[in-house]
């Protein structure tokens, strides 16, 4: 009898159980912590769903990026669920995302060292022609092979340079070590913060030690060096080593360990990720690469060094169109994070302080409403001018990267002497595509390759 009673009012808690587990988030967070942590304390949120305990919306964000395959699906079914509206759903994803970073006037005098560094013409001059000769001699090394994985042999060459122009650090076993690091880090740019053994959550973070490790022991040597060489080692890291702020204090160690491995961390996979695609594309639509080999040889054709400078490459009009249109198309990073500092009201709606904002770049990008058949390769879509807001793939504001100038003259410089030069084939065109960390081929592009 007693167990009769008992299973009833299970059964009948069952419901009530099942409700509060679906609802639970958006009763915590949404209403209790929204309300106490508003100043106003009358807080009307936008529409959408927070997800189960803990895991909050992963499950879904997982099941579109991962297994659907079809990340643009994630945001669409909410646009469908809770209609378009104001274009904001509240949210609950990868657990509470934490920030690390400088904000205010420290903020900005780093971006302008490191802009100065690596991104203005004078810099860019440099780099360009420290940079070519690795692609060059790579270019002719693949011939040699039957396939190649270019994703694999691309992220070399793009290693072996950043690596000794911002750190100094020569092609060999160190700089396999840093990129093994660097690799690991990334690997946890999406991952649920799960700090436990066996998740990569938790080796993105032991990886990202070690990388902080390598270079403080560069630090020190370089400290311990300086004092005695009379020609110090001057590079990125050197450089921030040695900024200083008005009153002349300079960063400190762990500072200078967080700006080298995070611009580094910043430059390391997405110029790879864009020219892996950039490649694909190009094999795919040979009528684009026929317009982009004509106004290279042409280029070529008037110079009689191999070496291009910066600016005869960006002044190639239709091969930075091809640039800019494969990284619209490869939406590398397909949001980026801001946190609300203060309560602020957007169409009115309420987004509590120290919420995440999380703007969904990927969007923009894949929106018919900014282009038509926006899932095709059309570099011509860029003839005449595009709306800055149409295009957020390097982000914007105060924070807009600091490497965009780098990053598209790069991938220029490799398409200039790969077209020019040579001629290749995909072992797989149907290869399937991967979402995370972010959009890669997942055969990492096979290709063969020959001279033209
Ligand atoms: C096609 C390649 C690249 C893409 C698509 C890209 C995209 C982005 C995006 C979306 C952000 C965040 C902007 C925001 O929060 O509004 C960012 C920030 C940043 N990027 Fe890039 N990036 C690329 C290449 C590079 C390269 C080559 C470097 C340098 C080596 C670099 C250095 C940085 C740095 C240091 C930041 C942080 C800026 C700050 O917080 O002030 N990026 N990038």
């Amino acid at each position: 009898m007693a167990v009769g009673l008992w299973s009833t009012v299970v059964i009948g808690l069952l419901p009530l159980v099942g409700w509060l587990f679906w609802w639970w988030n958006d009763v915590w967070y949404g209403l209790v912590m929204a309300t106490l942590r508003s100043s106003k304390g009358d807080t009307k949120l936008p529409p959408g769903n927070m997800g189960l305990p803990i895991l909050g919306d992963t499950i879904s964000f997982l099941w579109y990026f991962k297994f659907l395959r079809r990340p643009d699906d994630y945001i669409n079914s909410k646009r469908h669920k809770y209609g378009d509206g104001i274009g904001m759903y509240k949210t609950h994803l990868f657990g509470k995302t934490s920030l690390a970073g400088v904000h205010g006037k420290a903020h900005l005098r780093l971006r302008s060292f490191v802009s100065r560094s690596i991104n203005q013409p004078d810099a860019l001059r440099q780099i360009a022609l420290a940079m070519q000769p690795r692609m060059i001699s790579a270019l002719q090394s693949w011939t040699k092979c039957r396939k190649i994985t270019f994703y694999d042999e691309m992220k070399k060459v793009s290693f072996e340079n950043i690596g000794m122009y911002f750190a100094s650090i020569k092609p060999g076993a160190t700089l396999d070590r840093l990129k093994k690091y660097l690799a690991g880090v990334v690997s946890g740019f999406r991952a649920y913060p799960l700090n436990i053994p066996g998740f990569t959550f938790y080796h993105a973070l032991q990886c990202r030690r070690k990388t902080q490790e390598f270079f403080r022991e560069e630090l020190d040597k370089r400290r311990k060096n300086n004092g005695e060489n009379d020609q110090p080692i001057q590079d990125l890291m050197d450089g921030l080593m040695n900024i200083k702020d008005e009153d002349g204090n300079h960063l400190s160690d762990t500072e200078v360990l967080d700006n080298i491995t995070g611009i580094l961390l910043a430059g390391f996979e997405s110029t790879v990720v864009v020219t892996t695609w950039a490649l694909y594309y190009l094999a795919k639509y040979p009528n684009v690469l026929q317009k982009l080999r004509e106004e290279n040889l042409s280029l070529k054709s008037n110079k009689s060094e191999l070496l291009v400078t910066s600016d005869e490459i960006l002044k190639l009009e239709y091969t930075m169109k091809v640039v800019d249109e494969t990284i619209r198309l490869a939406n590398i990073a397909g949001f980026v994070v801001r946190v609300a500092t203060k309560d602020f009201e957007y169409q009115g709606y309420t987004i509590p302080k120290g919420w995440n904002v999380i703007v969904w770049l990927r969007n923009v990008h894949t929106d018919p409403k900014n282009f038509d058949h926006p899932l095709c390769f059309d570099p011509d879509r860029w003839n005449g001018s595009m709306l800055p807001e149409n295009f957020q793939a390097f982000g914007a504001g105060p924070r807009i990267c600091v490497g965009n100038m780098l990053a598209r003259l790069q991938i220029a410089m490799f398409l200039h002497h790969l077209s020019t030069g040579y001629k290749w084939q995909l072992v797989n065109p149907d290869a399937k595509v991967k979402y995370l960390p972010h959009s890669k081929l997942e055969d990492g592009l096979e290709i063969t390759i020959e001279k033209l």
